[in-house]
C-alpha cells in the first residue's frame, strides 16, 4: 500500500532511466524486489493458455505511469498500458495543472449492475408486468441464493425493474435485475443470477426468456471528477476561452464529440488495460452512455469559475473491478493495483475518471493553443531515428536533429545520421 504522504510529483520523470524510474515508484508503493522484478517479465505462457483458447504465445504493451495526480486529496502515481506516445505525458501535465487548486475531486456511486431478462410470446405485457412485480421479493431471493459469497460480503441483488417494450415482434417485457456487485466488474455474478431467474419469470409471464445477460450501459454505476484548472498556469483568460470556444464543438456535435471521448478513453482503456479490467466493457459503456439523450455527445464539460478558471467535469458508467477476472491472475495487474495502492472497485472507479478528465483538458488545451503534432514529435522523432538505424546516444541526439528542423521523415534521418557518423569518426 502506498502512504498517503508521499508525493507523486516528480519533475523531469521522463528523463530518468527506466531503472530509477522503477525505483522511484518502488518507494512510492512499497513495491518488495519480487514485485519490482514483475516490470521485467512477461506473462507465463502457462497462465495465458488458462485466459483464453487456442493460446500461441503473449502480447506486449509498454507499461508506463503518470505522475502527478493528486485525487481526493490522495496522491496517485497511475499505471498506464498503450501503445499511444504523448497520452502518459500528457496526463501527467494536466495532473500537475490541477494541482495547483486543489487536484481532482471524485465520487462514486454503489456498484449496481443491471442485469436484462428478454420476455417475449406473453398475451398481456401489462399483466404480467405487474405479477413479475408482485413476485419481486421470491425473484430476488432467488438471485441472491446464487451468489452467497458476494451476499455475504455486503452485495446482492438490490431491485427489480420491468419494462415494456415496443418492438418489430410486438410488445416486449424486460426484466431489469439490479445487483450490488461491490469490488467485482460483475459480469458472472449478474449473468448467473439473470440465468436463474428465467423458469420463474416464464412460469409467472406464461412467457419465453430469451436472452438474459448483463447490460454495459451500467448508468447505475457511475463516477464522477471535477478539477479546476489555473487559469494563470494555462497563459491567462484568452487561453480558458480558447479552450472553451474548441469544447463547444464536442457538446454540440457527434462527429468531434467521438474524437474528443476517444481522447478522454486514451487514460481511461490504459488504466483499464493495466488493472487487468475489461476495456470493451467500459468503452461501450461509455459511448452509450455519451449518447443517453439521443444524441452522441462529449462525457467532459467545462465553464469558467468566477475567478476566470477552468473547471471541468466528466460523469461516466465505471464497470470495474479489484477481483476477479484478469485482474486475478495477471501478475502485472496486481502489481499495477498496488502502484496505485487501492483498496476497492470505488477508489479505482474515481482515479479512472480523474485520468480521463486529465487527459481530455490536456488534448484540448494542446488543440486550443499549439495543436497536438509538437506534443507527438519528440517521440515520433525517436522512433524514426531508431527506423534510420541509430542506436544508443545516437537516437536522442538524431532525434533532437529531426526535430529542430521540423523534418521528421525516415530519409532526412538516415542523410543525418550518416553525417553524425562520419563528424564522430
Ligand atoms: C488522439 O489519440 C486523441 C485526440 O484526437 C483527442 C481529441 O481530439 O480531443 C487528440
Amino acid at each position: 500500500m502506498s502512504t498517503p504522504e508521499k508525493s507523486s510529483v516528480v519533475s523531469g520523470f521522463y528523463k530518468l532511466p527506466v531503472e530509477q524510474r522503477r525505483a522511484f515508484v518502488k518507494n512510492f508503493s512499497n513495491l518488495t524486489g519480487d514485485e519490482e522484478k514483475i516490470f521485467s517479465s512477461c506473462l507465463d505462457i502457462q497462465t495465458a493458455d488458462r485466459m483464453i483458447e487456442n493460446v500461441l504465445g503473449t502480447f506486449e504493451l509498454p507499461l508506463g505511469v503518470a505522475v502527478n495526480f493528486l485525487i481526493n486529496g490522495r496522491d496517485y502515481l497511475i499505471p498506464m498500458a498503450t501503445e499511444e506516445s504523448s497520452v502518459v505525458a500528457a496526463a501527467s501535465n494536466a495532473a500537475k495543472i490541477a494541482r495547483i487548486k486543489g487536484g481532482f475531486t471524485a465520487s462514486c456511486s454503489e456498484p449496481l449492475m443491471i442485469g436484462q431478462l428478454q420476455l417475449l410470446h406473453v398475451d398481456d405485457v401489462v399483466t404480467a408486468a405487474k405479477e413479475i412485480l408482485k413476485h419481486k421479493e421470491q425473484l430476488l431471493t432467488l438471485a441472491n441464493a446464487q451468489d452467497k459469497i458476494l451476499v455475504d460480503l455486503g452485495g446482492g441483488a438490490r431491485d427489480l425493474e420491468v419494462r415494456i417494450l415496443d418492438s418489430p415482434l410486438g410488445n416486449m417485457i424486460v426484466v431489469h435485475l439490479i445487483v450490488d456487485v461491490r469490488d467485482a466488474m460483475g459480469a458472472n455474478a449478474v449473468n448467473t443470477m439473470c440465468e436463474a431467474l428465467a423458469p420463474m419469470l416464464e412460469e409467472i409471464s406464461n412467457g419465453k426468456v430469451r436472452l438474459k445477460i448483463l447490460s454495459n450501459l451500467a448508468d447505475k454505476r457511475l463516477v464522477k471528477a471535477t478539477a479546476v484548472f489555473d487559469k494563470e498556469k494555462m497563459g491567462g483568460e484568452q487561453a480558458v476561452d480558447a479552450f472553451l470556444e474548441s469544447y463547444t464543438l464536442a457538446s454540440i456535435d457527434p462527429y468531434r464529440a467521438a474524437t474528443h471521448n476517444k481522447g478522454i478513453m486514451n487514460g481511461i482503456d490504459a488504466l483499464i488495460i493495466a488493472t487487468g479490467n475489461d476495456s470493451r466493457a467500459i468503452e461501450a459503456g461509455a459511448h452509450a452512455y455519451a449518447a443517453r439523450d439521443g444524441q452522441y455527445t462529449s462525457l467532459t464539460s467545462y465553464h469558467k469559475d468566477a475567478q476566470g478558471n477552468l473547471v471541468g467535469d466528466i460523469e461516466l458508467p465505471m464497470a470495474v473491478g479489484i477481483v476477479g477476472g484478469a485482474a486475478n491472475m495477471h501478475p502485472k495487474a496486481k502489481l499495477c493495483r498496488k502502484i496505485l495502492g487501492i483498496t476497492s472497485a470505488k477508489e479505482l472507479a474515481e482515479i479512472a475518471a480523474s485520468l480521463g478528465l486529465a487527459q481530455n483538458f490536456a488534448a484540448l488545451f494542446a488543440l486550443s493553443t499549439v495543436g497536438i503534432q509538437k506534443g507527438h514529435m519528440s517521440l515520433h522523432a525517436k522512433n524514426i531515428a531508431v527506423m534510420a538505424g541509430a542506436q544508443g546516444g545516437e537516437i536522442d541526439r538524431l532525434a533532437d536533429e529531426l526535430v529542430k528542423e521540423g523534418k521528421v521523415k525516415l530519409d532526412r534521418a538516415k542523410e543525418l545520421l550518416e553525417k553524425m557518423r562520419k563528424k564522430s569518426k
